[in-house]
């Protein structure tokens, strides 16, 4: 049977796709901007496109990231490949690529050549959007998962990035180098929070971790000031309800200038501060 444009439009949000996720889905297999697709509602589509669209609509009402179907996302204004080996980027962790950049464009700006690590980088995007748009650190992306450094090396090259990769666990991976910025987005959902079951087609590691959530932040912090120059700064990402938790970990630790930024929701979303000069 012969399926129009309108007609798989229709089927996809009866499967209970949001009109958008139908629309860049048929877009997508199809090579077309969606606004082709209300001009042509009536095309019909090839057998082989209708049944790819089928099993693309099934894939996304089961949960399955629209990223993963397509293979992209777009951050910060760049287009980055991803796979189910690594967490899809999200808008909100624009914030911590915004606060690097403005450190770097400030307190950070006398520097030549900042030194600057992103810790647990996943697909990359974090830390080629910062060498890109800042493109006189020299910048080091780190992951555990080899996996997810191949994905991140692929789209470092796609995007002319001169970001360098190491493989291991947080600062582990960075041997005794010093670094004048250090960003993060690392796990912080607890094992037993109700949201993961919406995340269940992203890779487990990227996600969890011990302690409600805060066994990967407190690590980061903890071995920051062996990793650091004096008046260097460390960004975490965190859970919206981590804020005070974080804050509390780098005061703690020594830590100046603590302060937190909110996301694209207004919620408190990353929080960071300047080791101490002395
Ligand atoms: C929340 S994802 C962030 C990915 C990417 N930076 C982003 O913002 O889209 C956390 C990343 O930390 C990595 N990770 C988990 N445990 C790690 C560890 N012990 N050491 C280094 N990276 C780790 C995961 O593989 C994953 O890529």
């Amino acid at each position: 049977m012969s399926v129009t444009v309108a007609e798989a439009l229709r089927q996809a949000l009866a499967a209970g796709l949001a009109r958008l996720d139908a629309q860049l889905l048929l877009a997508e297999r199809l090579g077309k901007p969606r606004s082709w697709l209300l001009a042509n509602d009536d095309a019909v589509l090839a057998p082989a496109d209708a049944a790819a669209v089928e099993a693309w609509v099934r894939r996304r009402s089961a949960g399955e990231p629209l990223a993963y179907l397509t293979g992209r996302k777009d951050f910060h204004g760049f287009t980055f490949a991803v796979s189910p080996d690594v967490l899809v980027p999200r808008p909100d962790t624009e914030v911590l690529v915004d606060w690097a950049l403005e450190l770097l464009a400030g307190g950070l700006a006398g520097l030549e050549r900042p030194e600057v690590v992103d810790l647990g980088t996943g697909s990359g995007a974090v830390a080629i959007a910062i060498e890109r748009r800042a493109p006189r650190v020299a910048m080091l992306a780190t992951d555990a998962s080899g996996a997810a450094l191949d994905v991140a090396r692929r789209n470092a090259a796609a995007l002319q990035s001169t970001v360098a990769f190491a493989s291991g666990s947080w600062w582990g991976a960075t041997g005794t180098r010093r670094f004048h910025l250090a960003v993060s987005n690392p796990p912080y959902i607890a094992p037993d929070d109700p949201h993961l079951a919406a995340l269940a087609h992203e890779p487990i590691d990227a996600l969890v971790a011990d302690d409600h959530g805060t066994a990967a932040l407190r690590a980061i912090v903890d071995g920051a000031p062996a990793h650091l120059e004096p008046g260097g700064w460390l960004l975490l990402e965190h859970g919206h309800e981590q804020a005070t938790v974080v804050q509390a970990m780098l005061s703690a630790r020594g830590f100046d200038a603590v302060e937190t930024r909110i996301d694209l929701g207004a919620n408190p979303r990353c929080t960071g501060g300047r080791w101490r000069s002395s």
